[in-house]
């Protein structure tokens, strides 16, 4: 079977650029930014931008355009006692591609509320007792019953990504994406434009980038900013070796990345200035300090920002735009995971894109109503939290000593510098086998020791055992089980 193809090289940018903004990006930057330095942390960010995004973008870039193929079928091609990183990865992918859908749920079914501000005046008691419909018991193995008003929500946004991955790579992917993007662009630029006029707007904005160069010295602000690299750029997680694998041969792929690491990284900039424009604004309107109105994640976006429009003069407008663009940066980023797993499938069982992407989206989307019961946010809360800090940053340190360390980096940079405009240097390879692997080990060893010693969120020792390291040490063992039992073929 002949492999698709990017119809352009701009419609493979926008939709790499597609997966790497999406929800960290807007709930997720503005608030670590704060956190750790403000305009200070930006040095660590650029430092991690350059030491380990950049490269491993390009490594990535360099490994799907080198061996055609998504990532168990490139581990396999490495080396056949690989694979197993391949499936860890495309089982990464499966776990966020079913808890992504629901937060995307949640803001479309908010996108329609916003037009009324139908979260009322108490958007606190609104999204957890009436939208959620949160259970008393602090659980997720409780989960309740199906929530109608979430599954219905969570159908539409399953089916608009169904359609783009039924239809092909360039006409569905590729198409939406080339619409997505410039509209996110449009829309974020037009809310800070909006939200810079309002009162409080700068003096939050101010906040945001005030720098506390006493921070740099910290390691464990360094640690978030390389945890937020790997996050934002979607590596790690198969997506981006499967969105390279459809380029042509001819493709400048240092370039290509470079590209996509810099405007996401910029697009993360501006996400800042827009929440903390927000965020300004509402200290100002409801004469609060700054520090009581900061939050991130979930509460931002659903509580915190809900707020703070409810007291906007054109709160119809400016709500319906927020949640577009999360709606929006969400959906491109889970096209990406959904291809990833798609294709994986379809490069193992050599069966036809539409017949993968029945089967994977009908069992996810399934699956995937798991969150949507009363008990749903908790799953998902704890789920997302060991998958993003221990699954897939271990999954890009396997990565890097396999790549780094056993086969020979070389070979990628040789075939990217071959293609490519311009040349890499020794860099690469200096920053890929042991910058980067230096800090993923200091961040994943912070992270066990603080979560072992800490808990997380008061959830119970049973519950983290089940669903976080449990969920993490089963989906580690069934890859190397599939490793074991059956060839990828070549
Ligand atoms: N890179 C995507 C995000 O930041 C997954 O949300």
């Amino acid at each position: 079977m002949e492999r698709e193809q990017w119809g352009s090289r701009v419609g493979f940018i926008l939709a790499t650029i597609g997966s790497a903004i999406g929800l960290g990006n807007i709930w997720r930057f503005p608030y670590i930014t704060y956190e750790n330095g403000g305009g200070a942390f930006l040095i660590p960010y650029l430092f991690a931008m350059i030491t380990v995004g950049i490269p491993f973008m390009i490594l990535e870039f360099g490994m799907g355009h080198k061996y055609k193929g998504t990532s168990p079928h490139v581990f396999a091609h490495l080396n056949s006692k690989f694979a197993w990183l391949g499936w860890f990865q495309v089982f990464i992918a499966i776990i966020i591609m079913m808890y992504y859908s629901a937060i995307i749920g949640w803001t479309l079914s908010y996108f329609s509320m916003s037009f009324t501000q139908a979260w009322g005046t108490d958007p606190n008691a609104f999204f957890y007792t009436k939208y959620l419909k949160l259970g008393s018991n602090h659980s997720p193995t409780a989960l309740g019953s199906l929530q109608p008003h979430i599954v219905l929500a969570m159908l539409i946004e399953w089916t608009v990504c169904f359609i783009a991955i039924f239809t092909g790579i360039k006409s569905g992917i590729e198409r939406l994406n080339k619409v997505m993007m410039p509209l996110l662009f449009i829309m974020i630029l037009a809310l800070i434009g909006k939200m810079i006029m309002m009162p409080g707007a700068l003096t939050g904005i101010n906040y945001l980038f005030k720098p506390d160069f006493s921070k740099i010295s910290d390691p464990k602000v360094w640690s978030a900013a390389y945890g937020q690299i790997f996050f934002t750029l979607s590596v790690g997680f198969s997506i981006m070796i499967a969105y390279s694998s459809y380029l042509p041969k001819k493709s400048d792929i240092s370039n290509n990345a470079l590209m996509t690491v810099l405007i996401n990284c910029g697009f993360s900039i501006l996400a800042g200035i827009m929440i903390f424009a927000i965020l300004g604004n509402m200290a100002y309107e409801q004469s609060k300090p700054m520090a009581d109105v900061v939050t991130s994640g979930i509460g931002l976006a659903f509580v915190t920002i809900p707020s703070a429009i409810n007291t906007l003069p054109f709160p119809y407008i400016i709500g319906p735009l927020f949640f577009f663009t999360l709606v929006i940066a969400g959906i491109s980023s889970h096209l990406s995971v959904i291809e990833a797993v798609t294709a994986s499938i379809m490069d193992k069982f050599k069966i036809s894109r539409k017949k993968s992407v029945i089967i994977v989206c009908g069992i996810a989307f399934v699956v995937s109503l798991a969150f949507a019961t009363n008990g749903g946010l908790l799953l998902l809360d704890i789920i997302d939290y060991f998958i993003n800090n221990f699954a897939l940053l271990l999954s890009c340190l396997f990565e890097l000593v396999i790549m780094g360390w056993i086969i020979k980096l070389n070979d990628i940079h040789e075939h990217v510098d071959n293609i490519s405009d311009f040349k890499i240097g020794n860099w690469f390879e200096i920053c890929l086998r042991f910058i980067s692997p230096l800090f993923l080990i200091v961040i994943i060893a912070s992270n066990i020791y603080f979560t072992l010693t800490d808990g997380y969120k008061g959830y119970s020792k049973f519950d983290l055992l089940i669903f976080g390291w449990g969920l993490t040490a089963l989906i580690l063992v069934i890859a190397v089980l599939i490793n074991k039992m059956s060839k990828e073929e070549i």
